[in-house]
C-alpha cells in the first residue's frame, strides 16, 4: 500500500490565457489532495472523503465506473472519479502492466472544482501512488506529463500543463505551452477567500474559447494578459511584491471581461481590496470558488469572513515540496 500526497494551487498570473499558449504563473500551497493505491485482484475501487473543506462530505465506494453509492448527486464527483480512472490507466501504461487492480482511497483539504486545482492534485497523487505500488518510480517530468494527459483526457482536450505541473513540482512555476519551469518567487502572503461553490471549468474554458474566436477584442483580452504575466515575472524576479498585487488586479479585470468572474468572487475581491489588500483576484477556471488576495496583516481575512457570499477564509503557505511519499520518505524519492 503506497499513499502520496500533492498540493493544490493558486494563479498569480495567467490562466485561462495559458490554454491558448499564453504564459501562466501558478504557485502551489499548502492545502493537499492525498491519494492511497493498494493492489487488488482485478478492476477498481475507489473510496473517498472529505473533497471539500467546510461543506458537504462525500462518501464514495464502489467501482469508479459504476454508480457511485452516495446521497449527493453532483457531476464534480463524477468528474472526479473519472480523473481516477484516467491516472490509474496512465499508472497501468507507465508500469506495463494494462490489467492491475486497484483499492484507492482519497482525501483532500482541496475543495472541489474551487479553482485551487483539486483535480490536478488528485491526478498527480493517484499516479505517484499507484506507480510506486507497482514497484515504478517515475521522474517527476514524466509524471507531470502523464498527469497532464489525465486532464487534457477528462476535459475533453481543454487542459494546459499548468495546474498538473505546478502540483508536481511545488513552488512557484511558470507554463508557456509545453515550456514548463520552476519559477523564482519572494515570500507571498496569500489569502484565499472560498465562496462554497465551484466552476466547471471545461464549460469555462469552452465559453472562453467562443468568445475568443467571435470577438477580436476577446483575443486581444487573451493577449494582454499574457502581457501582465510577462510584467508579473519581472516584478516577482526584483522582489516587488506591490507590483505583483496591482498586476493581479489588473487580471482580475480582464477575467471578469471574459465572463468567467461571478458576483460572489468580484464581492471578495472588492472586500480584499478595501481592507488594504496588496492586490486580489479570482483563482483558476472561476465561475465561483476561490480568490486570492495578498495581505501580510489581518485585514483581508477579517474583511472576508465578514463578506456576504464568503463562506471561509484562511492564509495559504506556498507548497515547496510538490509531490511526495506519505511513508515518511518524504519527497527525495522523485528524480
Ligand atoms: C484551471 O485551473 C485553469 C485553466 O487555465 C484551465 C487550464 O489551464 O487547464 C482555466
Amino acid at each position: 500500500m503506497v499513499t502520496s500526497s500533492a498540493p493544490g494551487k493558486v494563479y498569480l498570473f495567467g490562466e485561462h490565457a495559458v490554454v491558448y499558449g499564453e504564459p501562466a504563473v501558478p504557485c502551489a500551497v499548502e492545502q493537499r489532495a492525498r491519494v492511497t493505491a493498494e493492489r487488488q485482484a482485478a478492476g477498481l475501487s475507489v473510496h473517498t472523503a472529505d473533497l471539500t473543506l467546510d461543506g458537504f462530505t462525500v462518501e464514495y465506494s464502489g467501482d469508479a465506473t459504476g454508480q457511485p453509492d452516495i446521497d449527493v448527486s453532483d457531476s464534480l464527483v463524477e468528474a472526479a472519479m473519472g480523473y481516477v480512472n484516467e491516472a490509474v490507466e496512465q499508472a497501468r501504461d507507465a508500469a506495463d502492466t494494462p490489467a492491475a487492480g486497484f483499492e484507492v482511497t482519497i482525501e483532500s483539504d482541496i475543495p472541489l472544482g474551487a479553482g485551487l486545482g483539486s483535480s490536478a492534485a488528485v491526478a498527480v497523487a493517484a499516479i505517484d501512488a499507484a506507480t510506486r505500488e507497482l514497484g515504478v518510480e517515475l521522474s517527476r517530468e514524466e509524471l507531470a506529463d502523464r498527469a497532464y494527459r489525465v486532464e487534457h483526457t477528462v476535459q475533453d482536450g481543454q487542459a494546459s500543463r499548468a495546474d498538473t505541473f505546478c502540483s508536481t513540482m511545488g513552488g512557484a512555476v511558470r507554463v508557456e505551452g509545453e515550456d514548463c519551469r520552476v519559477a523564482e518567487a519572494p515570500e507571498l502572503p496569500f489569502v484565499i477567500g472560498y465562496d462554497g461553490g465551484a466552476g466547471d471549468t471545461g464549460a469555462l474554458v469552452s465559453e472562453v474559447r467562443d468568445l475568443r474566436s467571435s470577438y477580436d477584442f476577446a483575443a486581444d483580452t487573451v493577449g494582454a494578459i499574457g502581457d501582465i504575466v510577462r510584467r508579473g515575472e519581472q516584478a516577482l524576479s526584483e522582489g516587488d511584491v506591490s507590483e505583483v498585487g496591482r498586476l493581479m488586479n489588473f487580471n482580475h479585470g480582464l477575467l471578469s471581461a471574459l465572463g468567467v468572474s461571478s458576483r460572489s468572487l468580484d464581492a471578495m475581491v472588492w472586500a480584499a481590496r478595501d481592507a488594504g489588500a496588496l492586490g486580489a483576484k479570482l483563482t483558476g477556471a472561476g465561475g465561483g470558488g476561490c480568490m486570492v488576495a495578498l495581505d501580510e496583516t489581518p485585514e483581508t481575512a477579517a474583511a472576508l469572513d465578514y463578506t456576504p457570499g464568503c463562506e471561509r477564509s484562511f492564509r495559504a503557505e506556498l507548497d515547496t515540496d510538490g509531490v511526495r511519499t506519505e511513508d515518511g520518505k518524504g519527497s527525495g524519492g522523485h528524480t
